[in-house]
């Protein structure tokens, strides 16, 4: 059966909206004028799932429905309202974290914002919501955003058996920093671990979840991600394992107890290499030391100053690998290198 909500043609725009933001807009047919002897009226098509979200609309059954073609991509459902020069600025991936939508939309665009915004949720009916996204500031990597459709900025993202609660208008999700979020799934089995950066808990929570390390101490400095962190280690059901701490990791991150020290931020990261060694036990440890570098010098300047803050403490390091994360701007690199630190 076709379902359709036949509504007076001047209140059809707010009830097109709300379908899309309540999901329930039959995006495989065509928005319909019809005249009856009552008067005319559109008819807005819908699924079964309107009987569970509007309340004072009769769903009736709608004859000879009239299908669209669906759209394979954004820049073609955007086709009849963009100009060419428009639609050639339209961007060709965004991110998607739980049922939100975070896009980046040129300055150009921003008239048309709000018709992207609706062409996104129309390709992707189990998101709520769309944020344009300007990018990521300062120590505490706070996101500068704004809301476009929906109202709830707060999601669950679920990744690799893991769940991310986060407000995407509060606290960064990098989704070029998957593989390595995987990777270190796997490490840190029965361990000692310092995640000296925890954010909302990117890295540590699924080594807690996969690897079930003794103990891992996240040190986090913004109040906004910490209080996710906070939420995320329940989510995940790793309280007995899992020690948050609000606070700037230089001065609390407890001292010669790790096997392992995660260093997942990037800029100033080397300033931070000392407290990381002390962190480990006297007898050494891993780091994983993140960095953003010019490609030229990523072989040579993360671990030179690995090196170098090792020295200083009196003692050795072994190269372990070196890999890169993602292209971090032109030119620049994100890698990460694991480094052995022993006496
Ligand atoms: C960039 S985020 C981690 C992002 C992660 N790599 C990902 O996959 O998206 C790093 C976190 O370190 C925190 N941070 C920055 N300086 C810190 C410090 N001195 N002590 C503790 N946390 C700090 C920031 O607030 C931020 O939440």
């Amino acid at each position: 059966m076709y379902r359709v909500i036949r509504i007076a043609p001047e209140k059809g725009e707010e009830l097109r909206r709300k379908a899309i933001l309540g999901g329930f807009l039959d995006t495989t047919r065509k928005i319909r004028e019809v005249s009856t002897e009552k008067g005319n009226f559109l008819e807005i098509p819908v699924t079964e799932a309107a009987y569970d979200s509007v309340d004072g609309f009769r769903i009736i059954e709608q004859e000879n429905p009239e299908f669209l073609e669906k759209p394979s991509s954004l820049k073609k459902s955007l086709k009849s309202f963009l100009s060419e020069a428009e639609l050639a600025c339209v961007p060709a991936g965004w991110q998607i974290l739980g049922d939100i939508i975070i896009v980046d939309i040129p300055e150009i665009l921003e008239n048309k914002k709000i018709r992207i915004a609706e062409a996104l949720l129309l390709m992707y009916p189990k998101c709520r919501t769309v944020v344009r996204d300007f990018g990521i500031e300062g120590q505490f990597r706070q996101p500068k955003r704004e809301l476009l459709l929906g109202n709830g900025t707060e999601t669950v993202h679920k990744e690799h058996g893991c769940f991310f609660k986060q407000d995407v208008t509060k606290v960064m999700y990098s989704k070029g920093n998957l593989e390595e979020r995987k990777r270190m799934s796997m490490l840190g089995e029965g361990e000692v671990v310092a995640d000296m950066f925890a954010g909302i808990g990117y890295f540590s929570i699924p080594m807690a979840v996969h690897s079930r390390p003794k103990k891992i101490t996240g040190i986090e400095i913004n109040p906004e991600s910490f209080a996710y962190l906070e939420e995320n280690i329940r989510l995940n059901k790793v309280e007995d394992i899992f020690v948050p701490i609000c606070g700037d990791c230089s001065k609390a991150t407890p001292e010669g107890t790790a096997d392992r020290v995660l260093m997942g931020y990037v800029g100033t990261t080397h300033h931070y290499l000392e407290p990381a060694i002390k962190a480990l036990k006297k007898s050494g440890g891993i780091l994983h030391y993140h960095e953003t570098v010019p490609e030229s010098l990523a072989r040579s300047r993360p671990q030179e100053r690995i090196k170098k803050a090792a020295c200083k403490l009196g003692k050795k390091v072994e190269i372990l690998e070196i890999r890169r994360i993602k292209k971090y701007s032109p030119g620049v690199l994100h890698v990460v290198v694991d480094a052995r630190i022993f006496k």
